[in-house]
Formats: structure tokens, sequence, C-alpha cells
């Protein structure tokens, strides 16, 4: 399979191209700083520099041109302003969604958020609104295309701990809780292989199941 991660330098991302390039699978990591190149080389990723942030839609036609599958994994991350949650949360989805259609490009895995459709918690800052928002807009864009076979997977609260191998995943609500994210790349690489699954919203926490026959249960 020929893989396109957008925001190819991120924790979840780096683990996906691992393990898909382990297997054989062709994975062209997006990036916006040439800095990251060998980092990325390393997982056996191929590395691209576009910054969603500012290419035009032609030049991520290009990029994505020629694949199976694109995986949106990019954020602007903690520390960002509401302005970033929207042009990388949202926009950049937009953007790379419009781009996999151009150019024919069925496929799209979105890294999303719980609770990503629901009004922000009373309390919870406007950062995190705007990110909420962000996230659930780019969601409801995606619902809306025909052209694209799209997987909206939205992960609780992400954690750095080694994988456990075991999940729960389901369409929304589960419930709220931790998933590494070790967890959350090899459920990728399920998904990805899982074609039947798809133009669903699926709630990802660890769990209980194992990770192929939580996917085998999605079908
Ligand atoms: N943290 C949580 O608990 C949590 C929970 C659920 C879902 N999520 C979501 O899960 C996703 C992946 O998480 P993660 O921890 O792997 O994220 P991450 O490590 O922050 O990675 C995000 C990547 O996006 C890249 N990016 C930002 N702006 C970009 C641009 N303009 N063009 C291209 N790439 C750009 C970043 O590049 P740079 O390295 O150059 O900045 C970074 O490598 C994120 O969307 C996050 O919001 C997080």
């Amino acid at each position: 399979m020929n893989v396109v991660i957008a925001g190819g330098h991120g924790q979840i991302a780096l683990r996906l191209s691992r393990l898909l390039a382990a297997r054989g699978d062709t994975v062209l990591s997006v990036i916006r700083n040439t800095a990251h190149a060998g980092e990325v080389r390393a997982t056996g990723a191929g590395p691209v520099v576009c910054d969603l942030e500012t290419a035009p839609v032609e030049e991520v036609t290009d990029v994505v041109t020629g694949a199976d599958a694109v995986v949106f994994a990019a954020g602007a991350g903690p520390g960002s302003g509401a302005a970033r949650k929207d042009t990388v949360d949202r926009a950049a989805s937009v953007l790379l969604a419009d781009a996999a259609e151009r150019a024919g490009v069925r496929d799209f895995v979105q890294i999303s958020a719980m609770g990503a459709d629901d009004p922000p918690a009373p309390g919870r800052d406007e950062v995190w609104a705007a990110y909420i928002r962000a996230k659930g807009e780019a969601e409801d864009d995606l619902r809306a295309r025909d052209g694209l076979d799209w997987l909206i997977l939205r992960p609780g609260r992400l954690t750095g701990d080694p994988g456990t191998g075991l999940v729960e995943l389901a369409a929304p609500p589960i419930g709220r809780g931790e998933v590494t994210r070790d967890d959350v790349a090899a459920v990728i690489v399920a998904l990805l292989d899982a074609r039947g699954v798809r133009r669903r919203t699926l709630d990802l926490l660890n769990g209980g199941t194992p990770i192929a026959g939580a996917v085998a249960a999605l079908d």
C-alpha cells in the first residue's frame, strides 16, 4: 500500500510510519520543517516538505497523487492558539481532503478527537473551544464528501506509554479515558486494511479487546 501521512513528524505519525514501513508499505510523510527529514527517514518513510497552512491545493494534490490512502495526523499541538486550531486542525484537513478528491485517492483516515461534535464544556478556555470546534468542522467537512471513503477516528487522551494491543473501538459514545499513541497507530494500520469499514466515526480508548478483533467486529 502507498500511504501519505500528513503531519508526518507527529508522535502518532512516526509510530504509524514505522509500522507501515516495517511490513513493506510505502510511506510518504508530509512535514513542514526540513530539519525533521532525518527522523522521518529513520522510520522508513520518505519525507516531503509541504506546509499545509500555506500550500496551494495543486501542490498538495501532487503530493497525494498515486497514494492508496491518506492519513491526516497533523495538529496545531499544545501551546498553539485558537487561530492555528483553525488553520491546522480544520483548514489543513479540508485542504488534504480536497487534494485527495482531486487526485482520486478515496481512502481518507482522519485522526480527530473524542467529543469533537459536543459543545465545549463550560469552564474550558477559548483555545480548547477553538480546538474542539476545528475538529468538529473538519469532521463535518469529511462527512459531506461523496468522493472520499472517509473514516474518522477519535482517540481519547493520548499517552506515550507502551502499547497494550487492547482497545475499545466503537461508534461514540464509549465513555472517556486514555489510549496510547502506540495503540492508535496500530489501530490505524488495521483500519487501513479493513476497507469495508469506511464512512464511520469511531471512538478509541484502551480497553479489553485485541486490536484485530476490535476492527473485525466493525465489518
Ligand atoms: N493530545 C491528546 O490527548 C489528543 C487526543 C485526541 C486527539 N488528538 C489529536 O491527535 C492528532 C495527533 O496527535 P499527536 O500527538 O501525534 O500530534 P503531534 O505530535 O502534535 O503532531 C502533529 C504534527 O502536525 C504537524 N503540523 C502542524 N502544522 C502543520 C502544517 N502547517 N503542515 C504540516 N504539518 C503540520 C506538526 O509539525 P511540527 O512538528 O512541524 O510542528 C506535528 O508534527 C492531533 O490532531 C491531535 O489534536 C490529541
